[in-house]
């Protein structure tokens, strides 16, 4: 996915686009570029690497001057990074300049037709064929011709456009990709997500799918497929400024980790009321569904596992775990019966949307957990459950993860109460562990300088297992990815009791391995299996549960995590794990926050 910006008004409008890109870089950081009406002329600057190799380029450019302006910044889909292929892109008689975020399905269709109509394209993207579109069918209504142009093209796009005869305005349009629109005194924005503009202004436009706007400094006119104005609401954003900055931590990921117990307390808390847990938003009969299916990707669907044992523990129904990208292509037997739980901390992946679609076809309740307000798959599930995570920019998640964690927590035992499987004082007793997650999670960053000091000592490995049994195996799935996206180490989660069915073959001298060993009617099967791995060679690294003692003889180095109900560990489980990944990814000189081939969220399949 990439990250959009356009701003039309009165301030220096290479500096509003500029440091919008820079809040955007989490979307996509291979290559970037900007371009910016003056009178009858777009210029335009673009380069590949990153935004700061734009911004020194844009400052050396004099000609970037005018009051209306577009930025992108890009994660490449179709075409390498290259100067040419990054956004924006121009239309060969320099009319046109186009950013986009999204996929054109149609795009290599579309491309042959042009070039046979004698269009000369320049890059290998598929983003140039809509400039090229807008250019060959423009007839001097460019409303029209941009309808026109969106009807021929599939797939998903976020689109911003500048033409020279409308000056001091930027068309945008939209499907499927998130587009906002900003709107400010005397001038107006519009860009990916919200970080863009933040510091500029709070209140927001969610444009939808199939809506249009024009955007100058003094008015935002958004209308439909039939050029027919639409009014919209505009909302204000609860968050500041500086939630969308590092606030003095080195990286963002840092930060987050450290706000855990801040977003998990905004996430707990205001559901629940007299001791109870309560979700208002879920308006469901939870007796009417035989079993739960959970789909997502990456680390939601690893959130998602954890949510699956302790509901299947609670509830007693049958939970099942699928992956997005595979549930979509499945034809799942699900039904009216089955209800499906959705994850994602952006509300913009792909493959999850597409998940939901394949859900509803079937005539499931769709419940979302998200993190972004009014993103794609909080407008497309039935039921809507938002993390109050706050913004989260690292590209890999923390706190997303944790208070996805939290909301399978409350979803659990709010459900086993529903369905009369524990009665109320249980559900009061669960419901207190739960509220005190924010409390256990702060003690557990107490450990921030032993596992600083266990990442000098085991950075340089270059392959790593993570054991669990039970709730801690799906902790060690989410562990696992923690290291291998900001690290680039190779790490394999693993069943604790699997490790003898082949794996252990890869056991040798000197192997770390991480052993999870937090829930504690299963600790001596998974002592076994470190005897197992350390009679072989390995070096254990193992989490336990403060005041276990037999762990230490056991491992080459223990970090104990704080107790509380054995079914509500995973929280604390993951932090040292978090931390862990962050600081071998350190000290092995990582772009942390950026990491290569990555981006913040994978809005195309
Ligand atoms: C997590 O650290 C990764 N960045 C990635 O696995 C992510 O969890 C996945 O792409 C799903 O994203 P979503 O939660 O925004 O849907």
């Amino acid at each position: 996915m990439c990250g959009i910006i356009g701003f039309s008004g009165t301030a220096d409008t290479k500096d509003v686009i500029l440091g919008g890109l820079k809040r955007l870089e989490y979307r996509g950081y291979d290559s970037a570029g900007i371009a910016i009406l003056n009178n009858d002329k777009i210029n335009m600057v673009k380069t590949s690497g990153k935004v700061d190799q734009l911004i020194e380029l844009a400052k050396k450019n004099d000609s970037l001057t005018g009051s209306c302006g577009i930025g992108h910044t890009r994660w490449a889909t179709h075409g390498v990074p290259s100067d040419v292929n990054a956004h924006p892109h121009m239309s060969s008689d320099g009319k046109f300049a186009i950013v986009h975020n999204g996929i054109i399905e149609n795009y290599i269709e579309i491309k042959n037709e042009l070039t046979r109509k004698g269009v000369k394209f320049l890059s290998d993207t598929d983003t140039e064929v809509i400039v090229q579109l807008l250019d060959y069918y423009y007839d001097g209504d460019l409303k029209k011709t941009l309808v026109k142009v969106s009807s021929m093209i599939e797939g998903s796009y976020a689109l911003g456009v500048l033409c020279t005869d409308f000056p001091n305005t930027i068309y945008v349009a939209k499907v499927s990709s998130p587009l906002l629109i900003g709107v400010g005194v005397g001038e107006n924005y519009f860009a990916s997500d919200i970080t863009a503009f933040i510091n500029k202004t709070k209140n927001v436009i969610d444009l939808d799918d199939g809506e249009f706007a024009e955007i100058t400094a003094n008015k935002v006119f958004i209308f439909d497929s039939k050029l027919k104005e639409i009014k919209k609401q505009e909302r204000k954003v609860t968050w500041d400024v500086t939630a969308a900055e590092k606030s003095g931590y080195e990286h963002f990921m840092l930060k987050e980790i450290m706000e855990q117990p801040a977003s998990l307390k905004a996430t707990i808390e205001p559901r629940i009321k007299d001791n109870k847990i309560s979700f208002e938003e879920l308006n469901i009969d939870i007796k009417k569904y035989d079993r739960i299916l959970i789909t997502a990707c990456g680390s939601a669907y690893y959130a998602g596992c954890v949510g699956r044992d302790i509901i299947e523990k609670v509830c007693n129904i049958p939970v099942y775990t699928e992956v997005a990208s595979e549930f979509r292509y499945r034809n799942p037997i699900i039904d009216e019966k089955t209800l499906v739980i959705a994850i994602s901390q952006s509300g913009e992946t792909a493959d999850t949307i597409a998940a939901i679609k394949e859900a509803k076809s079937k005539s499931s309740d769709v419940v979302a957990i998200v993190n972004v307000v009014g993103s794609a798959i909080a407008k497309l599930a039935d039921y809507t459950i938002y993390t109050w995570a706050g913004p989260e920019i690292a590209v890999a998640t923390t706190k997303g993860y944790t208070t996805q964690v939290a909301i399978l927590y409350m979803f659990a035992i709010w459900a086993a109460h529903k369905l009369e499987k524990i009665n109320d004082d249980t559900f009061a007793s669960l419901t207190k562990d739960i509220k005190s997650l924010p409390e256990r999670a702060q003690r557990t960053l107490d450990l921030n300088t032993r596992v600083k000091k266990l990442a000098d000592k085991y950075y340089e490995k270059k392959s790593v297992f993570f054991i669990g049994r039970y709730l801690d195996y799906a902790v060690c799935l989410e562990g696992s990815l923690k290291l291998k996206e900001i690290s680039y180490i190779h790490s394999e989660a693993y069943p604790a009791g699997e490790l003898k069915h082949g794996t252990i073959a890869l056991i040798e001298k000197g192997r770390l391995v991480v052993a999870v060993c937090c829930y504690e009617p299963l600790l001596d099967k998974i002592i076994s299996n470190i005897q197992q791995v350390k009679a072989r060679g390995a070096q254990v690294l193992a989490l336990a549960v403060e005041g276990n003692k037999k762990i230490f003889t056991e491992s080459d180095d223990v970090l104990l995590v704080p107790k509380t109900n054995e079914l509500f560990m995973a929280v604390m489980e993951i932090i040292p794990l978090q931390l862990f990944a962050y600081y071998v990814a350190k000290k092995n000189g990582c772009d942390i926050d950026k990491p290569k081939n990555l981006a913040k969220s994978v809005t195309v399949e």
